[in-house]
């Protein structure tokens, strides 16, 4: 495999992700793959793009609904104690009065008054000064011309603004959304009421948030606008560390059960200097991505406390215990819950999911998506394109799988091109029909023959039998 320099500062290559041949991927190399077959584009390219924003290709837009279908199937669906919700982007500002987003959500930024490139610093106790990237900029001279002269540290809140109305003044000043959570926190007690929920228990959500982050990169890793999967879950407290344990376990295991290389992923206690103004203890579940700083989060796991009902409680009820109801099974606890937030980011976990799967062989470059996560989960052929006999009876298996599955067509080029289209993408499995299925010499007539997108092993699959045959080895 050739080694490439990364696609954004043309530095030293930084690889990740295992390949046949032992190296590693680099981003560039999955940026490229995801605008080639359609994953991911730079938003609006046909004007340049716009910094930080990125829309969802054909692929992309599959594989990230069924990265959202199992998360909430394994953590709504499967469980007894979580509901879900769907909250509005914009919504009152007083909850982001109350969450602290207002006063607190600053990015710290300084620019070299040479190059005029800016960092996002985060300035640890020790008063070094880091890079939102890992860099350490502790000798103070810029990474991109050398110089040390920079304008004074300057504190930036990173919600989007907008107004609500024709008039833009105070009054009419909204934000969008930087995270999911506070949707739930502001709805507890309707949930709780409306669904005679009882602690311990989780309401979950999915949606967009948005950050006006100051140095958006490394592709969809930090984004201006992207999606996360949030979970708040309501405890006892003094139950909550014996919570977090099992929220921790539970979001790694899921990352497991869905094939992601447990060499590629660490959890990292943050420490004391690291946690945010609500949180009591922050586990980052981090991933070993191409980026400088290799070790990156994936997903947070939070006890936030019950610093979010507090602040809620205080800022609509003016009583800071309002959302105090918090009972054990015997009723007796009343207390207002702490709360353990598992966080996970859509686009980051698709984008972790890529780069574990890319593996380049001798002869072909293979996506090892788990297939619960390929965005085809069947691909189907007819040997050739112009035996009308032939595309007839593939149209007809298609059609059969299709209302089960994602599944693709092609009928162009020979099979071995449409293989490899195929394992570009990662559709786990290809069905072919060719002369034996309809006139039966070699194999029984009725039979396709489907190709397993790891082994490359073909096997012969009665026609009736495909879409159970399928849906087992889904399972
Ligand atoms: N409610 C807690 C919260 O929002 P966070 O660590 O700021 O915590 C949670 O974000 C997750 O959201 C991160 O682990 C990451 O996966 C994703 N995320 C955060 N900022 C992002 C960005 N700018 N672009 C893409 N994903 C982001």
């Amino acid at each position: 495999m050739s080694r490439s320099t990364r696609y954004d500062t043309g530095r030293a290559p930084i690889l990740v992700a295992s390949t046949m041949t032992g190296a590693r991927v680099s981003m560039e190399k999955i940026v490229n793959l995801a605008k080639r077959r359609g994953f991911v584009f730079p938003s609006a390219e046909i004007y340049g793009g716009f910094g930080g924003f990125w829309d969802w290709g054909p692929l992309g837009v599959l594989l990230k609904n069924n990265i959202k279908n199992e998360w909430w199937k394994t953590f709504v669906q499967q469980r007894d104690d979580v509901v879900g919700i769907d909250g509005s982007i914009i919504t009152n500002p007083k909850v982001w009065e109350a969450s602290g987003h207002i006063d607190n959500f600053f990015d710290k930024l300084v620019e070299c008054k040479k190059c005029h490139r800016r960092y996002k610093i985060d300035v640890l106790k020790s008063g070094k000064w880091v890079t939102a990237e890992g860099e350490d900029l502790e000798d103070q001279s810029c990474k991109n011309c050398g110089a040390n002269d920079w304008t004074e540290p300057k504190s930036f809140n990173t919600m989007f603004r907008t107004y609500i109305g024709p008039v833009e003044d105070t009054a009419s000043k909204a934000f969008l959304r930087p995270e999911t959570a506070q949707n739930i926190f502001a709805n507890y007690e309707l949930v709780r009421d409306t669904m005679r929920l009882k602690l311990p228990f989780g309401i979950a959500q999915i949606g967009k948030a948005f950050r006006n982050e100051i140095t958006p990169g490394h592709f969809v890793f930090r984004s201006r606008e992207f999606e996360q999967m949030e979970i708040e879950y309501f405890v006892v407290p003094g139950t909550d560390d014996k919570w977090f344990e099992k929220w921790v376990t539970a979001c790694e295991q899921w990352f497991f059960s869905l094939g992601l290389n447990k060499k590629n992923l660490r959890l990292r206690k943050q420490s004391k200097e690291e946690l945010a103004h609500y949180a009591k203890a922050t586990t980052d579940i981090e991933y070993a991505f191409p980026i400088e700083k290799g070790w990156a989060e994936l997903t947070g796991i939070s006890n936030r406390q019950d610093f979010d009902l507090q602040q809620h409680g205080e800022f609509s009820r003016k009583d800071k215990s309002a959302f105090a109801t918090a009972v054990d099974d015997e009723g007796k606890v009343k207390k207002v819950p702490f709360v353990i937030e598992p966080s996970f980011g859509v686009d980051r976990t698709a984008l972790a999911f890529l780069l574990d799967a890319y593996e380049e062989q001798p002869d072909r470059l293979v996506l090892k998506l788990h297939p619960k996560l390929a965005p085809y989960t069947v691909a189907v052929f007819p040997l050739l394109a112009n035996k009308p006999q032939l595309v007839e009876k593939a149209r007809t298996v298609y059609k059969l799988l299709q209302r089960r599955f994602m599944t693709a067509w092609d009928d162009r080029g020979n099979v071995g091109k449409r293989y490899y289209s195929q394992d570009e993408i990662g559709t786990p499995w290809c069905v072919t029909v060719d002369f034996d299925t309809l006139e039966g010499a070699k194999r029984p007539k009725g039979t396709v023959t489907v190709r397993d997108r790891d082994s490359m092993v073909q096997e012969d699959i009665a026609i009736e039998e495909l879409t159970d045959y399928l849906r087992a080895k889904l399972t």
